[in-house]
């Protein structure tokens, strides 16, 4: 899609980080912008924050986890615009770090239930509307590195949730592709941006079992290194992306490429997953991770 002037954007997880980076780019491209999150009051002040500025806005609070509410929202904006044109799937939510076995089951459900079938979700309902429009469109599903790399430690359940978001968008842009649609798609893998995510159990639901603080949700917006990325970054990359429809949107720093391609090297050579030197060391002199 070469053209946005005019054309209609929604964006889900938009009233912060990624997805406000997203829905403000959007909006200076010219796009009518339709922000969806779980946050009532920080989406209504996103949306105000874009309409002072002069951009056509509206917000819908939607909770992506729930089909039903994906399922409105998708006919109402439908009704409300007739068509969407670019559909970011991007909310996104991450638990608190644990070895494996560890995770509570209303971890797995509470993170599966946003970051997968909330994309599930968003599919289900735009896909069949947008094709049916006849207009052409571009859908961005939001994975992350942790989608690409073989593994990682104490994040079993969030690296597994992105695995299954990258697999699921393949499947999309190949199903899209073979039926001659209008419509293509494209995953976006971010490394470390500065957003709220390492807060995000501010959005568990009461009954997605207890709300644990996040080891490092204190840590805030600073919670990764210094050269973590401006979210702008992603949404400059996303934008691009979609004007050349390229698939793979990477957001990554040097480091997490060089990870993921050990990985992969070292799965094709028959070789076990490389554990941090650091964290072995640690093991070996008695100081193991609980
Ligand atoms: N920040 C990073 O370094 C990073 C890296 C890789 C991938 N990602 C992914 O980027 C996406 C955006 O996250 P972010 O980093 O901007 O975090 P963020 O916490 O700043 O924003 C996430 C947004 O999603 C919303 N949300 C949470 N649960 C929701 C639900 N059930 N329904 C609707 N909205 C919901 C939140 O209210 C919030 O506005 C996520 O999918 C995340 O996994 C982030």
């Amino acid at each position: 899609m070469k053209e946005f002037e005019g054309r209609v954007a929604v964006v889900t997880g938009a009233a912060s980080g990624i997805g406000f980076a997203l829905a403000e780019r959007a909006a200076t491209e010219g796009m009518k912008v339709v922000l969806c999150d779980i946050e009532a009051g920080p989406l209504e002040a996103a949306a105000q924050s874009l309409r002072h500025r002069g951009f056509t806005v509206s917000a819908h609070r939607v909770d992506v986890s729930k089909e039903a509410e994906v399922e409105a929202a998708a006919a109402g904006i439908f009704a409300d615009f007739g068509a969407v044109h670019l559909l970011c799937n991007n909310a996104g939510v991450l638990n608190r770090e644990r070895p494996s076995w560890d995770h509570p089951v209303a971890d797995w459900q509470w993170v599966f239930s946003v970051n997968v079938m909330g994309v599930v979700h968003g599919v289900r309902a735009f896909v069949p509307r947008m094709l049916a429009s006849g207009e052409e469109g571009h859908i961005v599903n939001t994975a992350s590195m942790a989608g690409l790399l073989t593994g990682g430690m104490g994040t079993a359940v969030y690296d597994a949730s992105k695995h299954a978001v990258l697999s699921l968008s393949e499947s999309l842009y190949k199903d899209l592709i073979v039926r001659q649609t209008k419509v293509s798609a494209s995953v976006l893998c971010p490394g470390a941006v500065t957003t709220r995510i390492f807060a995000a159990e501010r959005n568990r639901p009461a009954d997605a079992g207890t709300a644990e603080r996040h080891a490092l949700a204190s840590r805030g917006a600073t919670a990764f290194p210094g050269d973590s990325f401006p979210p702008e970054e992603m949404a400059d990359r996303v934008f691009s992306a979609v004007r050349e429809n390229r698939f793979y949107i990477l957001g990554a720093q040097d480091v997490m490429y060089e990870w993921t391609k050990m990985g992969h090297d070292r799965m094709w050579a028959g070789r076990n997953p490389a554990v941090p030197r650091k964290l072995l060391a640690a093991r070996d002199s008695g100081n193991a991770p609980a």
